[in-house]
């Protein structure tokens, strides 16, 4: 701010004291007075998103152009933003997302200065960046960086890598976490083309969630890689990743990247990629974003996967060796129609994103692996749906809603079962009832009709009635379909699993509850699902003779499965089972993934006698490897480390 301008300053001045906008009515666009005509943010406009600051119906961003360099030492991305917007001929100030960005000017597109204020912060939303407009503005050049704590952002040191010479970064921009590192309007309903220009060190590769607009340039010390998105996308979807990565292709339009370390270990489990693009496009259509890309991130990633378009950010800890854990392929492929081109419009319709998603990885399972496979999927979704009505408070609570209402709440408290298997549940109650040909042929419409588009739940229900429902009062009352959105719990037509799906191991978890010993060959025999079936209906206590009986058969603390490797682990913690405490150390100081951290940390600190001292011990060892967005929860346990 110190480059001000006195003119500014004053502009400024006046800009926050007389402009005060008051929210637009949903859905009226006002007649233009001959000026660009504002886009409208949704086909039916009944959505505003809480977590953003943005007053799109007044002025809306709808391309970024970043030119950013990547300064590993300073842990900060710095740069330009050009944003290119619309706006109504009157409006005064276009508000952006900002949080904790260190602005030093922005400038309209011919470099004239424009004012700029950042509002009051909130600890979860960041502040609102309100940059005044003149008359004919209808483009903000805002030079700025990253501050080194941007959440977005993960910093790897080499030691941290598995090739230890090169340091790393990635990002990670769902929900709303890209506004720390870029100042854009950061609402999924606020869909933005972008393209962006990036330097790095030379020797290190920059990858993003866009097609390649250029061949990389080395020149002085410095690498420029550029990337060009030509759809709209919702700005959670920019991500990037940068580090020493090596690229084999899986067929003839998709491929990963990863340290070259990792490469073929990758590339192996990876194999049926192609299989699943044509499996996911008989079920949706046709694949709009040309190239799927995946990219093996360090362990530190603290999701599974996310589905940043063309290239799709993975956790190592799904490479088992035997390809039992690549449902999450077919899950983040799927986020290519389901999320990508129809997104949530709000983080309170996030069902419609990753619901839809799960239910199509049952069908790609189904279409690859088999119905036998599928079956399994579905009924272990449908376990861990019903331990979480558990978690939430029971079947009236009100998270257990598909609609949810996250006032005054982060979208992180939308992030549970009841989003993806409720979701998917739903889905194929609806396939159940009307029949798998109907269904299927509305699934395509639906993204026919909506690609590229912010979807609501209310939108939802009305493409269904309108295309599936067609006024059959019978079948209309049958799928009970506002029970399922808006009412808690799980309506009573849901389509139960198969109860056959894993005959074989409830007969060996009944044995083993009534003292037999365990079965050596059945596990043996078992697939991944079928063992996981098992380790999850055990008796949750069980004493320590027990659990050696389990240790010595199965070989558990030693187990190179994670998702095995977790369900074991938070069985010996539940029991406080000494002989587990090396493997579960070393499994929360190699990898850093969230879904396994939080639980184990959160049950150790809360058994204050056995676990918290072994937490105390962990946490800060584990510390160093996991991302901003799980230290920023666990280290209110007082671990130590932070
Ligand atoms: N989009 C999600 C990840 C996400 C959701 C990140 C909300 C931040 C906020 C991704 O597609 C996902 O669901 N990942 C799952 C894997 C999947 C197989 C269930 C994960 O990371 O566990
Ligand atoms: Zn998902």
């Amino acid at each position: 701010m110190k480059l001000w301008s006195r003119a500014v300053l004053v502009a400024a001045m006046v800009l926050t004291a007389s402009c005060r906008f008051v929210e637009q009515d949903n859905g009226a666009q006002p007649a233009s007075n001959g000026a660009a005509a504002i886009a409208p943010i949704l086909n039916t406009a009944d959505a505003r998103d809480i977590h953003s600051f943005a007053r799109p119906r007044e002025a809306r961003v709808h391309h970024v152009a970043l030119d950013l360099a990547v300064d590993f030492d300073a842990k900060r991305i710095g740069g330009t933003a050009t944003l290119d917007i619309q706006r109504r001929p009157e409006a005064k100030e276009i508000i952006l997302d900002d949080k904790g960005l260190e602005i030093e000017s922005i400038t309209d597109g011919e470099g004239e200065p424009l004012a700029w204020k950042v509002g009051a912060a909130d600890s979860n939303l960041g502040a609102p960046l309100a940059v005044a407009l003149r008359p004919d503005t209808e483009r903000l050049v805002i030079r700025y960086k990253s501050a080194p704590e941007a959440e977005a952002l993960q910093w790897l040191t080499p030691q941290q890598t598995a090739g230890k010479k090169q340091p790393y970064l990635f990002s990670q921009g769902q929900a709303i976490l890209n506004r720390t590192w870029i100042p854009t309007q950061d609402s999924p309903g606020i869909r933005q083309s972008w393209e962006a220009k990036i330097r790095v060190p030379a020797g290190l590769t920059a990858v993003m969630s866009a097609p390649r607009a250029a061949e990389p340039i080395t020149q002085g010390g410095e690498s420029l890689f550029e990337y060009r998105m030509a759809n709209s996308v919702p700005p959670y979807l920019i991500a990037i990743a940068v580090g020493d990565l090596a690229f084999k292709p899986l067929g003839p339009r998709s491929g990963v990247w990863t340290e070259p370390a990792m490469l073929d270990a990758a590339a192996t489990e990876l194999a049926d990629t192609e299989k699943m693009i044509d499996a996911a496009e008989k079920l949706f259509g046709p694949y709009l974003w040309e190239r799927y890309d995946m990219i093996v991130l360090p362990p530190s990633f603290p999701f599974g996967g996310m589905e940043n378009p063309n290239l799709t950010f993975l956790t190592p800890t799904f490479i088992a060796g035997d390809k039992s854990l690549v449902s999450l392929i077919a899950h983040e492929l799927a986020h290519s129609w389901s999320g990508n081109l129809a997104t949530n419009a709000t983080w309170a319709d996030f069902w419609l994103n990753e619901g839809m998603t799960t239910y199509a990885t049952y069908r790609i399972g189904e279409a690859i692996y088999g119905p036998k496979y599928a079956a399994q999927q579905y009924a272990l979704g449908v376990d861990s749906l019903n331990e979480e009505i558990g978690t939430l408070g029971g079947a009236r609570a009100p998270d257990t809603r598909l609609h949810i209402d996250l006032k005054g709440r982060s979208p992180d408290h939308g992030l549970t079962e009841i989003a993806y298997e409720k979701g998917a549940a739903f889905l194929r109650t609806i396939e159940a009832t009307v029949g798998r040909e109907r269904f299927d042929a509305w699934l395509k419409g639906w993204f026919e009709r909506h690609r590229f588009e912010p979807v609501t739940s209310a939108i939802f229900l009305a493409d269904i009635r309108k295309h599936l429902v067609k006024g059959d009062a019978a079948l209309e009352r049958k799928l009970m379909l506002d029970e399922w959105v808006y009412q808690p719990g799980l309506p009573p037509n849901m389509v139960r699993p198969d109860r056959l799906a894993f005959t074989d191991v409830d007969r060996s978890v009944a044995g083993f509850a009534r003292g037999a010993a365990p079965d050596t060959a059945a596990w043996s025999r078992w697939n991944t699902a079928e063992r996981l079936r098992f380790l999850s209906k055990l008796p949750r206590k069980l004493p320590k003779a027990r659990l050696d009986a389990l240790n010595q058969a199965f070989g558990l603390n030693g187990v190179g499965n994670m998702e095995v490797r977790f369900a074991w682990l938070e069985l010996a913690v539940g029991n406080r089972y000494d002989p587990a405490v090396p493997s579960l150390e070393q499994f929360l100081t190699t990898q850093g993934r969230r879904k396994f951290v939080r639980p184990l940390i959160k049950a150790l600190a809360e058994d204050s006698s056995w676990g918290r001292p072994i937490a105390a011990r962990i946490y800060p060892r584990g510390r160093p490897l996991y991302h901003p967005l799980v230290t920023g929860e666990l280290d209110e346990l007082k671990l130590g480390g932070g």
